[in-house]
This record gives structure tokens, C-alpha cells and sequence, in this order.
């Protein structure tokens, strides 16, 4: 497995392959890996195919964070995430610092004018304007012909799949399933910052979206629906409801009537300073 440290570096590496047929598959990730990684490296394997090529991006990338968010405190542990990448068996690794992804002169941004300031955008201003440039960037560097992302970011997803068609990437985006604790709850690298008692009230959020899924298809409104889970998500002392929002899983515009198509639920929780979010897509039958 190649480390590349240099936007050159890993252009030669893609190129090479390029010029040899093979098909080339990026997981951008910031690095703290787990299973719910991981699992996107496995489906970018089986996208590639035999004889294509997988690669890994690792940058904590500084324009996604607010000012006061954990951009300093944001958990890194390259040495452990590349022996665990070399294991899966990717290709390449590309882990640059920030001096080498933006360049100080910089003025170019990307944005999805309207999907990122709902959601998590409004919560988090500027968050998927530095999602959409930094991914934008990667795409350039690395060329790839389809990139992998969780659907545990469900709404970064939407942004992704958005700004490429918009701007005509041609790149193919593959969503990923949530992988998740044997309690429920959603893999994340901000896991391992939460206090134990935190840790051990999180997997409400899962709790909340099983009650959810369940509740679905009684022909529930969304608004109902939607007060249920944050009842629930309340009832938790620890947890700092941030949002609780029912959305057109397609679309992400706003429901309030009875479902008649797949929706997702998205919630927003602090526990301390640790932000988690979750989803789930729900079905009116
Ligand atoms: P990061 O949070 O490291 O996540 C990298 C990828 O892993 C994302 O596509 C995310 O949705 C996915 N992922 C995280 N937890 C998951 C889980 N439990 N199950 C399945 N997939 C999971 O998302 C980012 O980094 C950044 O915003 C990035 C896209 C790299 C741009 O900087």
C-alpha cells in the first residue's frame, strides 16, 4: 500500500493505473478509522472489481469546521488507521497536510446554495461549504471514476450526489450503509470522546429510530412522528436535543402530512461537546 503525502505523489500512483485500464475507487474519510470505514472500503473493492484500484483519503479537513467546533480536539490515529487500510487491502493512501490541499491565496468555493443551509447546515454554517470544496478538490486531484460515502451522513450524501450533478462530475457515488455498535448505536471517530455514563445513554438515538421505523407505516403523520422521537430523545437526561427532522429521503424538503413516500428521519444530539447525529429511511408500507 502507497502513502502518498503529496497532490503529485498520488497523481503519478492514479495516473499509472489509469494508464493501465484499471478503475479507480476513492473513500475520502478524516481519518479515526472504525468498522463503518471500513465497510465503505469493502464496497469500494467490490465496485472496483478485478483489477481496480482503491483508494483512501485522510485529511481532517479545517474548512468543514465552525469556529469552537473540535477541529484541535478531533481524534487522529494515522499509525493505527494505515495498518488497518493495509489490511483491507487498499491501494493507496492519500494523507496530506493542509498546506498541501489549500493553497493560502485560495478563493474558489463549492456549495449547494439551498442543501446546505438546512439540517445540520443551519446548525453548523459553512459545514458543507467546506465538505462540497475539500470533496471537489479530491475529486480533481485523484480523478476517481466513483467515490464511496455513509449513508450515515445522510445529508453530506445528498450534498455529494447534488454538486455532481450540477457540475457534471463524472463520477459515480456510492452511498454505504450505517454500520453500528451491538447496542445500536451509529459508528462515529467522535465516539470514543464521550464519558462512559454518555456512552452508555447514546444508543437512545437508535432506540428512537427503531420506535420510528416502527411507527411508520400506521400512517402516523410526520409531525406526530416527529414529536414522538423527540419526546423520547428528551426523556434522556444527558442528551441536548439538537434537531429531530422528517424529510423526503430523495429530496430532503419538508413532510408534515402522513408519509406517502420513503422519508428519513434525521436527529441531532449532543451528549456533553459531542455532537452525534443518526438517520434512518422510513417507509409508509
Ligand atoms: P468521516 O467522518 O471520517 O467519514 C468518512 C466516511 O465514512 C463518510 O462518508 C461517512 O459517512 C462514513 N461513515 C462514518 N461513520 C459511518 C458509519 N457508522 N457507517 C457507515 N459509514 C460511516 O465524512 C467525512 O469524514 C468528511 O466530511 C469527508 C467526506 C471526508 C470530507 O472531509
Amino acid at each position: 500500500m502507497k502513502v502518498c503525502r503529496t497532490k503529485a505523489a498520488i497523481r503519478a500512483e492514479v495516473s499509472a493505473w489509469r494508464a493501465a485500464g484499471a478503475d479507480v475507487v476513492l473513500v475520502p474519510t478524516m481519518g479515526f478509522l472504525h468498522e463503518g470505514h471500513l465497510s465503505l472500503m469493502r464496497l469500494a473493492r467490490a465496485r472496483a472489481g478485478v483489477g481496480g484500484k482503491v483508494v483512501t483519503s485522510i485529511f481532517v479537513n479545517p474548512t468543514q469546521f465552525g469556529p469552537g467546533e473540535d477541529l484541535d480536539s478531533y481524534p487522529r490515529d494515522e499509525a493505527r488507521d494505515l495498518a488497518l487500510l493495509q489490511q483491507e487491502g487498499v491501494d493507496a493512501v492519500f494523507a496530506p497536510d493542509v498546506g498541501q490541499v489549500y493553497d493560502p491565496q485560495a478563493q474558489t468555493i463549492v456549495e449547494t446554495t439551498e442543501l446546505s443551509r438546512v439540517l445540520i447546515g443551519k446548525l453548523r454554517p459553512g459545514h458543507f461549504r467546506g465538505v462540497a470544496t475539500v470533496v471537489t478538490k479530491l475529486f480533481n486531484i485523484i480523478r476517481p471514476d466513483a467515490a464511496v460515502f455513509g449513508e450515515k451522513d445522510f445529508q453530506q450524501l445528498a450534498v455529494i450526489r447534488t454538486m455532481v450533478r450540477d457540475l457534471d462530475m463524472e463520477i459515480e457515488i456510492i452511498g454505504g450503509a450505517i454500520a453500528r455498535e451491538a447496542d445500536g448505536l451509529a459508528m462515529s471517530s467522535r465516539n470514543v470522546r464521550l464519558s462512559p455514563a454518555d456512552r452508555a445513554a447514546a444508543p437512545v438515538l437508535a432506540r428512537a429510530l427503531d420506535q420510528a421505523a416502527e411507527m411508520a407505516p400506521t400512517g402516523v403523520t410526520a409531525s406526530r412522528l416527529r414529536s414522538h422521537v423527540r419526546a423520547m430523545l428528551e426523556a434522556e437526561p444527558r442528551a441536548s436535543v439538537q434537531s429531530v427532522d422528517i424529510r423526503d429521503a430523495v429530496t430532503l424538503d419538508t413532510i408534515a402530512g402522513p408519509l406517502t413516500r420513503p422519508a428519513v428521519i434525521l436527529l441531532a444530539v449532543k451528549f456533553g461537546q459531542v455532537f452525534l447525529i443518526d438517520n434512518r429511511v422510513l417507509y409508509p408500507t
